[in-house]
């Protein structure tokens, strides 16, 4: 048992926003400690790339086309996973939007969607999946996804003159999965439904690092690791959450940051 606490074999996984930059790394890794993935995004292109990196590692997954703020959408989602993998019984909740506009020009429909595709998005998978884990028995692992922009304010000197910071709609959708996280967590837990955070920091991906390598190094500045994070560095905390190795952990946030909430 000790030696096997990160053994996900037998575990079906969905991955919401699974085909996304972090969303990649998480279905391999899950893939790879032994879960079978359903990869769900509402890219369909996305969602091949991470399918196609499963099964070249030779892992087991498969493509569902999936709208997190739909809830007819999210039900399909889980019945697809359900009959070409079996029940699940981990959720990593990780799909997200972003307009990139400043805090001056977002409108009343930039937060309308972001709060669904995010935060209504995640409670909505979450009530789904919970009330097939409630009824299949076993308990199971939510995983919710906030950010370190949910705990602290994105800091203007990292985004210099040219770039809008982070907007608003996003950090506090994400301020809002934290608490969506301790309340299911309290809700579920005498079903042995564990419900937790990760916390990002830093994860600018590869396009933003080629277009951008002025915002990264001033990123890079502000992280007491003096570094941004790489998309496989989130996988650790997803499959510890998922798995026996944190078997008394829920209602917690994983902040993974680099140390940037820390000072
Ligand atoms: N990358 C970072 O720096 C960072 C930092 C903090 C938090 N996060 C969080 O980590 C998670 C993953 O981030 P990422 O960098 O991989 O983002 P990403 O944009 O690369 O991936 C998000 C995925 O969600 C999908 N998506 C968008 N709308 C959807 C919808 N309605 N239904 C289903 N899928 C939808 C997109 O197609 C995309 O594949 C997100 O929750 C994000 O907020 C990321």
């Amino acid at each position: 048992m000790l030696g096997k606490l990160f053994d996900l074999t037998g575990k079906v996984a969905l991955v919401a926003g699974g085909g996304g930059y972090l969303g990649y790394s998480i279905c391999r890794a899950l893939a790879a400690h032994g879960a079978r993935v359903g990869v769900g995004d509402i890219n369909e292109q996305a969602i091949h790339r991470s399918v196609d990196a499963v099964q070249g590692d030779g892992g087991q997954a498969v493509a569902v086309q999936l709208d997190s703020g739909k809830e007819e959408s999210i039900e399909r989602s889980l019945d697809q996973v359900q009959q070409s993998l079996g029940p699940v019984s981990i959720v990593v909740n990780c799909a997200t939007t972003a307009t990139g506009k400043s805090h001056e020009n977002l409108t009343v429909e930039d937060w309308q969607t972001c709060l669904q595709t995010t935060l209504v998005g995640e409670f909505l998978i979450a009530r789904s999946a919970a009330r097939r884990m409630i009824k299949q028995g076993g308990g199971g692992s939510i995983i919710h996804f906030g950010s370190m922009y949910g705990m602290v304010s994105p800091n203007p000197v990292a985004y210099g003159d040219k770039m809008p910071m982070n907007p608003p709609d996003y950090g506090a959708a994400k301020a809002g999965v934290l608490q969506l996280t301790r309340y299911q967590a309290v809700l579920w837990g005498k079903h042995g439904i564990r419900v937790n955070a990760v916390v990002p920091g830093p994860f600018p991906n590869p396009g933003v690092q080629a277009k951008h390598p002025d915002f990264v190094d001033r990123l890079s500045q502000r992280v007491p690791m003096a570094r941004i994070g790489q998309g496989d560095e989130i996988a650790g905390a997803v499959v510890y959450l998922a798995s026996s190795a944190s078997s008394y952990v829920t209602g917690t946030s994983l902040v993974v940051d680099g140390g940037w909430t820390a000072w």
